[in-house]
């Protein structure tokens, strides 16, 4: 299968992008061809500093090489060099109703969020994020739970376009882990695990053991005790549990099992030793990657000219279809 996904290079990378995406991918890019990009233009509809965008940018091809992504078994890009991304969101533009965008959670949240600073591009985002799944006729898009509805919506803006302008596009499925696809904020379980909200509720996946160790310990937990998984009544914990059984890759049953009779502080103990150990390997992989700069911008230009390629390609049928000249 062809599978694509990107990530935005504001923000660090935290636990719930590497349980909810990033991990995987890792995996997929063993039987798959796979393509994954920083998604630049996509992080432009917020705030952002000019002056250190390029840093970021390389930053988080540094942090997804050190996560595992293997540019012997997958293409890695920058979004914003291939220019075709932005030909085509236009394009898609005109036969994609505002409503539908009006529709989007991501759009109400953060429209709610940024009141004074609703761009257009906020609104259009989802359309950008069709052109980079449609222009690599994508088989799958792996995904965290909160961006299913982009997916939706790009399968919905190529069966329409498809209709109108004769079959161009492949139908992407959005692919979404059983565990995992939403982690939720340490400090308000209620809501997902974001660094832009609050990076108290975080943890980054390069965070050294001190921070690991202050964050865990202060992680809201519920009234009553016991290491059950009860989102409904016990959000906290459940959530630990969460991220407890997907590191340790034990099943959810056996962490409860473990923990039998025993208090959340010893629970909380043993969840920081896991992540620590865990979370050690990538900190020692991107100290090493960080210093070898010419390698990783060799990797990204193997990938942008892979990526060129098939956009060129897609990009020619499109504009014939469209009756371009
Ligand atoms: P953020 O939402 O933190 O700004 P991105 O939007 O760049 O991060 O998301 C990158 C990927 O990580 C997406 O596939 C998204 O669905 C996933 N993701 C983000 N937050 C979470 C979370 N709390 N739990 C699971 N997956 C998540
Ligand atoms: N919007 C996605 C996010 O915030 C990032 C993204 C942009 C993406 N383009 C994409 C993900 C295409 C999958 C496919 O997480």
């Amino acid at each position: 299968m062809r599978i694509i996904s990107g990530i935005q290079p504001t923000g660090e990378l935290h636990i719930g992008n590497y349980l909810g995406a990033v991990k995987q991918w890792v995996r997929l890019q063993e039987n798959n061809e796979c393509f994954f990009f920083i998604a630049d233009l996509h992080a432009l509809t917020r705030e952002y500093q000019p002056r250190s965008f390029q840093e970021n940018i390389f930053e988080k091809a540094v942090d997804l090489l050190s996560l595992g992504l293997d540019p012997e078994k997958c293409v890695i890009f920058i979004q914003s060099q291939i220019k075709e991304h932005t030909e085509l969101a236009w394009l898609l533009n005109v036969i994609t109703k505002v409503a539908e965008l009006e529709r989007m959670t991501q759009y109400k949240e953060k429209a709610k969020k940024f009141r004074q600073n609703i761009n257009a591009g906020l609104l259009t985002y989802p359309v950008l994020q069709a052109a980079d799944i449609l222009i690599y006729q994508t088989d799958a898009v792996p995904v965290g739970r909160d961006q299913i509805q982009h997916i939706e919506l790009a399968r919905t803006i190529a069966r329409k376009f498809n209709n109108i302008f004769g079959q161009t596009f492949k139908e992407p499925k959005a692919m979404m882990l059983k565990e995992g696809a939403k982690i939720m904020s340490l400090q308000d379980p209620k809501k997902k695990m974001s660094k832009s909200d609050s990076p108290q509720g975080c943890i980054g996946v390069f965070d050294p053991p001190e921070l690991i160790k202050k964050r865990v310990m202060s992680a809201v937990t519920d009234t009553g005790k016991g290491i059950k998984y009860y989102p409904a009544k016990k959000p906290g914990i459940s959530n630990l549990v969460t991220i407890f059984s997907l590191f340790s890759e034990k099943p959810i049953k056996e962490v409860e099992r473990k923990f039998k009779g025993k208090g959340y502080s010893d629970f909380k103990k043993e969840l920081t030793d896991l992540l620590v150990k865990k979370l050690e390997l990538f900190r020692q992989k991107k100290k090493s990657l960080i210093r070898r700069e010419a390698y990783v911008r060799e990797i990204l230009e193997q990938g942008r000219r892979r990526a060129q390629s098939i956009a060129d390609s897609t990009m020619k049928e499109v504009r014939a279809n469209m009756g371009l000249m």
